[in-house]
C-alpha cells in the first residue's frame, strides 16, 4: 500500500525524516536508491545528493515490467554516462534482483579496496533502501529477506532496533528504508505522480488527469493503446484529447442518459488501465529531453 497517500509533507516531517536517514546513513556504506522506471526524473528526491553527499549509490529501476524495455534501457545507459549504476528490476517476479548483490559490490569496488589496503578481509558492507512512497521499497526489502531468510542479530556498536538482512556474502541490508519526499512543488512531477497512482485521485481532478495522459498518447501513440480501443482510423494526433477521452468511453458503452458519455467514469478506466499497464508497457519520461 502507498504512503504517498498518507503522508501530509510538511516542514516538520520532512526535518525528521532527514534526520532518521542522516542518523542510518552513518551505518552503510552505501545507499540503493529505488526509482519507478515508468518516471525515471519525477519518481527521484531532489535533494537525495546533498542528503547522502559522497557516500556511494546505485539507482534501481523498479516496476521494469510496467515500463518500455528499450527506454528502460537507455536511462540504464543515461545513469552510467552520470557514473551511476543503475540496474532495472521488476519486484512483482523478482526478475533483476539477482543483479543487486553483484551492482552493490561493484560500486563498493573502492571501498572494498581501501580497506583491503588497511588490512581488512573481506568485511561485511551495509547498505540502505531510499526512495518516494510507492516506488516499490517494501516491496523490494520484503522479496529480497525472502529470498535470503537470514536477518542478522542486533550485535554490540550497531544501533539497537535496527535489524539487517544478509543479502549476500559480507553484504548486509537494513530492513527498514529511508522515505524521501518527491519535488512536489513541481507541476510535471506532480501530474506524472499521479499518472502512475502515486498520488491520490480524490485530490485531483481525474478527467484533468486523463486528459493530460491522452495528451502524451497523443505524441507517443502507443500501440496497445490504440488496438484496445480500435482507434485505427482515429486522426490521434489532431483529435481534441477530450474528443478521445469521450470516443474511448463511448467505445466502452459509457453512456449516461440522452447518449451522453460519462467521462469521468472514462477517465477512471483510462487512468486504471495505464496503472496497470494493460495499455502497454510505457514510459512517461524518456532520458536526454527525449
Ligand atoms: P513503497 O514501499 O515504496 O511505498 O512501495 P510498495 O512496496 O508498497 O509498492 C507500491 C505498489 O507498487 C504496490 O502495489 C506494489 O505491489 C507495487 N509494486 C512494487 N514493485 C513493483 C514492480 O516491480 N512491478 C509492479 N507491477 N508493481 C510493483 P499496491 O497496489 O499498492 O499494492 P498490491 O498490489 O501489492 O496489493
Amino acid at each position: 500500500m502507498s504512503d504517498m497517500q498518507n503522508i501530509q509533507w510538511f516542514p516538520g516531517h520532512m526535518t525528521k525524516t532527514k534526520r532518521k536517514i542522516q542518523s542510518s546513513l552513518k551505518l552503510v556504506d552505501a545507499v540503493a536508491e529505488i526509482i519507478d522506471a515508468r518516471i525515471p526524473v519525477s519518481s527521484r528526491n531532489p535533494d537525495l545528493a546533498q542528503l547522502i553527499q559522497s557516500k556511494p549509490r546505485l539507482v534501481l529501476l523498479n516496476k521494469c515490467d510496467m515500463a518500455n524495455q528499450t527506454a528502460t534501457k537507455m536511462w540504464i545507459d543515461y545513469f552510467k554516462k552520470q557514473g551511476i549504476t543503475a540496474i532495472a528490476i521488476d519486484c512483482k517476479s523478482g526478475r533483476g534482483l539477482n543483479q543487486f548483490a553483484p551492482a552493490v559490490n561493484k560500486v563498493l569496488e573502492q571501498r572494498l579496496e581501501k580497506l583491503k589496503s588497511k588490512g581488512m578481509i573481506n568485511p561485511t558492507l551495509r547498505i540502505m533502501i531510499v526512495g518516494i512512497p510507492n516506488v516499490g521499497k517494501s516491496s523490494f526489502i520484503n522479496k529480497i529477506a525472502k529470498q535470503n531468510r537470514a536477518k542478522v542479530e542486533d550485535r554490540p556498536g550497531v544501533t539497537r532496533g535496527n535489524q539487517w538482512y544478509t543479502i549476500a556474502k559480507n553484504l548486509e541490508m537494513l530492513d527498514t528504508p529511508g522515505v524521501l519526499w518527491p519535488k512536489f512543488d513541481d507541476k510535471i512531477v506532480g501530474e506524472h505522480l499521479a499518472f502512475t497512482g502515486a498520488v491520490k485521485d480524490q485530490i485531483l481532478d481525474v478527467e484533468l488527469l486523463a486528459v493530460r495522459l491522452l495528451d502524451f498518447f497523443k505524441k507517443l501513440k502507443p500501440k496497445d493503446f490504440i488496438e484496445r480501443f480500435k482507434l485505427e482510423d482515429v486522426d490521434i494526433e489532431n483529435i481534441e484529447s477530450f474528443d478521445l477521452l469521450e470516443l474511448i468511453g463511448k467505445k466502452r458503452g459509457m453512456l449516461v442518459s440522452g447518449g451522453v458519455v460519462n467521462t469521468e467514469r472514462a477517465a477512471i478506466m483510462l487512468l486504471d488501465e495505464f496503472r496497470s499497464a494493460k495499455l502497454g508497457r510505457i514510459t512517461v519520461e524518456m532520458p536526454y529531453g527525449e
